[in-house]
């Protein structure tokens, strides 16, 4: 499993491939739908590794405060994950990039590190949001994905790791290229 790590103020970041359901940071992010009741891909794999602890949180969450509106995160237990938490995030469906997918996007990320913060948590997994079901291209949502998380960590201490953790070849080569990309644009001159 290739692995790319960059320090990033405070914290690392990490590129790898790999499925998510396996990390040990102290929570991953699925990339859920508003209903919260799972579905395929990572959201599938989670509920299923994780167990039906996950599903009853998150019946209640709705219960409690309704669909889980796009670009908005919330937390449950990990269940069976090594995983403690599990944070739950819906990513927009692309619609060609001119409905605010970019923003949505964006904001699914930054709404997931927030909460991760406000309970604690130092270090964090996340999938490539949206780009399978949900249809945004991989490069389009890496430069989003990769600038949102670089530029929260230049503003917050209080995260030590943040990892992607893309599943498929293809994934990970674009993550690891716009990553690269971003960090030179990035770097001190002189
Ligand atoms: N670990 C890491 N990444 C994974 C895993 C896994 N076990 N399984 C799938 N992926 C990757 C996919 O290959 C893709 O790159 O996660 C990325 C996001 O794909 P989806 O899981 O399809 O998520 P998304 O595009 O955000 O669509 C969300 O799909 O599963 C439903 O309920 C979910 O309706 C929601 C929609």
């Amino acid at each position: 499993m290739s692995k790319m790590d960059v320090v990033i103020n405070r914290a690392r970041l990490s590129l790898i491939q790999g499925d998510i359901t396996r990390q040990t940071t102290d929570a991953i992010v699925n990339a859920a739908n508003s209903s919260l009741m799972g579905g395929g891909g990572v959201d599938g794999a989670i509920h299923r590794a994780g167990g039906p602890a996950i599903l009853e949180e998150c019946k209640q969450i709705v219960s409690n405060q309704g669909r889980l509106p796009t670009g908005k995160a919330v937390i449950t237990t990990g269940g069976n994950l090594r995983a403690k938490y599990v944070i739950h995030t819906v990513g927009p469906v692309w619609h060609g990039g001119h409905s605010g997918e970019p923003e949505l996007v964006a904001s699914a990320y930054r709404e997931s590190l927030k909460l991760a913060v406000s309970k604690g948590i130092a270090s964090i997994s996340f999938p490539s949001i949206s780009t399978g079901a949900y249809g945004y291209p991989v490069e389009q949502a890496a430069e989003v994905a990769l600038q949102t998380v670089i530029d929260f960590l230049h503003q917050e201490t209080a995260l030590n790791e943040v990892v992607f953790v893309l599943f498929d070849g293809r994934t990970h080569g674009i993550y690891g290229k716009t990553l690269e990309r971003i960090i030179s644009k990035d770097a001190p001159t002189g």
